[in-house]
């Protein structure tokens, strides 16, 4: 009786597992639709603004429209949805928790290992949650606002240092992760 028992245990974890396989990539790939839809928005409206009035007038977009377009996405979707960063600028939104911060140590150090940065992704069940996070490396176009000191302007250096004491989110170059999309659902 047990022996036959242990036989339909092994018949059917197979089963269960790919079930259960099945569902995670399913999250997984919702999770990857919500976080993956922000950054064309917001790259867009931030190109257009700073054409418009210059890199220092295009920090309101950053600052205010990028947690009102998360803010809408969440609406829409069901999933949380917030940016972080090893080295934040915004300290009241974008410090990391510990899954976060682990998810994007395994980001730089893969990335540093080769990995094309705009690839890493990280998905996964914690608690009731499912969580996922992908890394936004750094394009040309982040450099007037997070690149080295001799690549920020005057006025985006005052605009910085008067919404941002503590900035700790500029010296970066092309191709480092800046940070990552955060998005979260409970299950
Ligand atoms: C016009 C200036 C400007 C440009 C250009 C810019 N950023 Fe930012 N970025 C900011 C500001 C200001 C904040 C702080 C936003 C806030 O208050 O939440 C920020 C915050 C962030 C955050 C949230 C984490 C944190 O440190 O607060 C990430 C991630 C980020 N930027 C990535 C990028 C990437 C990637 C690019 C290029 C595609 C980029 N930024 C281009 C100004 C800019």
């Amino acid at each position: 009786m047990k022996t036959l028992l242990i036989a339909a245990a092994a018949l059917i974890a197979p089963f269960v597992t790919t079930l259960a396989n099945a569902g995670d990539d399913a999250l997984l790939g919702e999770a990857r639709k919500v976080a993956t839809t922000l950054p064309p928005k917001l790259l867009a409206v931030l190109q257009e603004e700073i054409k418009k009035s210059g890199p220092e007038g295009a920090i309101p977009v950053c600052r205010d429209m990028a947690p009102k377009m998360a803010g809408e996405i969440s609406q829409q979707t069901g999933w949380k949805i917030k940016r972080v960063s090893l080295k934040p600028r915004n300290e009241a939104r974008a410090i990391p928790d510990a899954w976060e911060q682990a998810a994007l140590e395994d980001f730089d150090k893969r990335a540093a290992a080769g990995e094309p940065p705009a690839q890493l992704e990280k998905g996964e069940k914690v608690g009731n949650e499912y969580r996922y996070v992908k890394a936004l490396p750094v394009q040309p176009l982040c450099l007037s606002c997070h690149g080295p000191a001799d690549q920020l302007s005057p006025a985006v250096k005052a605009a910085l240092s008067q919404h941002y004491p503590n900035d700790r989110a500029t010296g970066y170059s092309v191709g480092q992760i800046r940070g990552a999309i955060s998005v979260r659902k409970p299950l």
